[in-house]
């Protein structure tokens, strides 16, 4: 009866030892899985805020052929060879054009004359009074076929205050360059994008944004393309250059149609040594990014970057 008694309790001390031991792991395992909770909400909470790091898009290749057209003191055509991922960029493969004769240029912009000795010395073609819309008169343009043709900030300068004939006046000049380029672009399939996509849902075109690591595939062969880049904000965003570019007005029914290659933002600072000029000239303090550090957020806004191709006859 002892023996019975004595054993009973032995298991129940058992039992009772056996559940304090559960208690704990369970407390344990409760206690793991709320830091690991934690961690995870921390983790999350750094990550937020951080913008998604994109290494800048260099629409070029070494094996390109140029047209700079509209430029200002040249620092562009100078920057494609110092880019490291150009530098052996063979300058008999790009032309630089500026719309100023070489006089205006100069007194223009100060230092547009080193920049264009530097170009001319290295074996690039730097042309004055070029009218980007009007290439075809131009003789030493004539049977030139081109992978890229670029313009960075066109303006046409005019000074219109007005600002619905101003866009009006920036629109017709874009229409111009647009019509006037097509048959110096390389003849080919059309250009395409490998990797990820990111379709934009707050636009109507079919823009492109090419994201880090993709791999961007124009070669040798595929059809030339236009890059045009403008500021983001608001009056150029109102000249609509996309859809110009697609859906050309009906009162230019010479011009082609092009389709959107993509779109990207264009870093002024990634282009070394690249002063952006206005059109009427030099002034002080502004050029690059810095100048528009100073301006608040909307105002700042971003450049960006179009880059077309001739959409497929339908
Ligand atoms: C805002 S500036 C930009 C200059 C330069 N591309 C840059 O990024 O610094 C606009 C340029 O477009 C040029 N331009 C205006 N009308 C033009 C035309 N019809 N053909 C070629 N260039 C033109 C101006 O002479 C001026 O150099």
């Amino acid at each position: 009866m002892a023996k019975a008694h004595r054993s009973k309790n032995t298991l129940k001390s058992t039992l009772e030892q056996h559940k304090a031991r559960l208690g704990k792991k369970k407390e344990e395992l409760e206690r793991a899985s709320k830091q690991s909770a934690e961690r995870e909400k921390q983790k999350k909470k750094k990550g937020k805020g951080k913008a998604v790091q994109r290494s800048p898009i260099i629409p070029f290749s070494i094996t390109d052929r140029i047209l700079l057209v509209g430029e200002g003191n040249f620092s562009f055509a100078r920057s494609l060879f110092s880019h490291p991922v150009l530098r052996s960029l063979p300058p008999e493969n790009v032309i630089a054009t500026a719309y100023d004769s070489e006089e205006i240029c100069y007194e223009k912009y100060p230092d547009a004359q080193e920049i264009v000795e530097g170009l001319r010395a290295k074996g690039v073609v730097v042309l004055f009074d070029i009218d980007a819309t009007a290439l075809e008169k131009y003789s030493v343009l004539k049977g030139t076929q081109w992978d890229r043709i670029v313009w960075n900030f066109p303006h046409a300068g005019k000074g219109i205050a007005d600002q619905d004939r101003s866009i009006l006046s920036n629109q017709v000049l874009l229409l111009g360059f647009l019509r006037s380029v097509s048959p110096f672009l390389a003849p080919g399939p059309p250009p395409s994008i490998r990797g990820r996509r990111k379709k934009k849902s707050d636009d109507d075109s079919d823009e492109e944004e090419q994201e880090s690591g993709d791999e961007e595939t124009h070669t040798l062969s595929t059809r030339g393309t236009v890059l045009v880049t403008l500021r983001n904000v608001p009056p150029y965003t109102l000249w609509d250059l996309p859809k110009l570019a697609k859906s050309p007005p009906t009162s230019h029914q010479d011009n082609p149609k092009y389709s959107i290659l993509r779109s990207f933002q264009f870093h002024r600072e990634s282009w070394p040594g690249y002063a952006h000029r206005m059109t009427k000239g030099f002034v002080e303090g502004t050029g690059t990014g810095a100048d528009r550090e100073k301006l608040s957020g909307k105002e700042a806004g971003e450049d960006r970057c179009w880059e077309f191709y001739l959409a497929p006859s339908e």
